[in-house]
């Protein structure tokens, strides 16, 4: 007799029908609540995945599900060249978050990260009058064509070349690079506080000091791309605040809209004034229905003190994390509920046993797991994640 399908074997064989090829996917989620997400078998993962650093407010959040439906029943679609009342209301509430030191009152709004790299490109460069850009080596800033320039992993550039902008790579963290990269021709420095996909890497404070400076003098723009570490993830809104240095633009994307697609290039006042009227634009852009999801996940955040919750739990995890003491482990770095654990060898069987033991993470680079939860995440939660941690690091896979 011929075993039947699973779901998940049916929904996935449907799938790779017409799919385009980029992915090869092996599981089907269904359904989450809270930090909690499942599959199309029904079986039960605890979510340090979040649709990467996504879900900062837990799947099916109450304030979120009931804000989408009722703004879906008001007003979807509302671009920005036309006011808009939820719109206002967003805005209020994220430069409520957003220190007034850090000189950011202006906002421009579109769909995704790379949307929002693109357009900071674009400002940069008609803001300075400049072609060339710096950013770091193992940095991500998205795949779209323009920002595909700054972005380093060479699979992701080489088939595209020649591409946009004229970009240099720097070594992240190396002051003497900065220097020696940043000329009288530099649009921007575009960096990562974080590099997220690059392996969890965090920038030192010197290297930072150093890049505002440098800037500075030489009449270049600092770019920091928040795009996975924003929105709370770090324990304050922005990374960038960790370093108390003023950028002149900062791009925020994933967590912000709650899963809903939202991106958002925050710059000053000086910086977006520059772009002349019509220079960019988008149709979906701070649509209502987006406008209402991220008012309801900075709502969220500022009622259920995520912030705090971020920095407390995250503290906890990186400390249970280390106390694993597994010989395996070369390092634990990041900072909040932004973490990365590099083993000595490649993660993805890790990863894969994981899986199996109802907990969901990605790679961060060939060596290293990523942890980008919601930021609901509790202790009690962080402790199932590192018993089951654990037993996978007791695994051998070598060959
Ligand atoms: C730091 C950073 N910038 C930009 C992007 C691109 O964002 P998106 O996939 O929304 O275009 C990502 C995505 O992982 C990212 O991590």
């Amino acid at each position: 007799m011929i075993a039947e399908k699973t779901k998940t074997q049916d929904i996935l064989a449907r799938d790779a029908e017409h799919n385009s090829g980029l992915w090869n996917p092996g599981i089907v989620f269904t359904h989450g609540d809270g930090v909690k997400i499942y599959d199309a078998d029904g079986n039960e993962y605890i979510d340090c995945l979040a649709g990467i650093a996504v879900a900062s407010v837990g799947h099916n959040n109450a304030r979120l599900t009931k804000a989408i439906a009722e703004q879906a029943q008001r007003l979807i679609i509302c671009s920005q060249a036309h006011g808009s009342d939820v719109r206002a209301d967003f805005y209020d509430k994220l430069f409520s978050f957003i220190p007034e030191y850090l000189g950011l009152s202006r906002v421009f709004m579109a769909n995704s990260g790379s949307e929002v790299n693109e357009a900071a490109l674009k400002w940069a460069r008609v803001a300075t009058g400049r072609p060339h850009f710096v950013s770091a080596k193992r940095g991500f800033s998205g795949r779209t064509l323009g920002v595909l320039a700054i972005t380093w992993e060479k699979k992701y550039r080489e088939p595209f070349e020649p591409l946009k902008y004229e970009n240099d790579f720097i070594k992240y963290n190396s002051i003497e690079e900065l220097d020696q990269y940043v000329t009288d021709k530099t649009a921007a420095v575009f960096l990562e506080p974080i590099q997220g996909e690059g392996g969890m890497y965090v920038a030192d404070q010197e290297f930072l000091d150093a890049a505002r400076q440098i800037t500075q003098e030489r009449g270049a723009l600092l770019i920091m791309d928040e795009v996975q570490s924003g929105v709370g993830r770090t324990g304050k809104f922005l990374a960038t605040e960790h370093y108390g240095i003023k950028p002149d633009m900062v791009t925020l994307a994933k967590g912000l809209g709650g899963g809903v697609p939202i991106g958002a290039l925050l710059m000053s006042e000086e910086v977006a004034m520059k772009m002349p009227k019509g220079g960019h634009g988008t149709t979906f852009g701070g649509n209502a229905l987006a406008s209402a999801a991220g008012l309801a996940v900075l709502e969220e955040i500022e009622a259920r003190k995520l912030l705090a919750n971020a920095e407390e739990v995250g503290a906890y995890f990186t400390e249970k994390l280390e106390a694993i003491g597994s010989s395996k482990i070369r390092e634990v770095r990041g900072k909040g509920l932004m973490i990365g654990v590099e083993l000595k060898e490649k993660v993805a069987p890790y990863i894969d046993a994981l899986k199996d033991k109802g907990v969901m993470v990605i790679n961060a680079g060939a060596t290293v797991i990523r942890f980008v939860p919601p930021l609901i995440m509790s202790k009690a939660d962080v402790d199932k994640v590192i018993a089951r941690l654990a037993q996978v690091l007791e695994l051998d896979f070598s060959e």
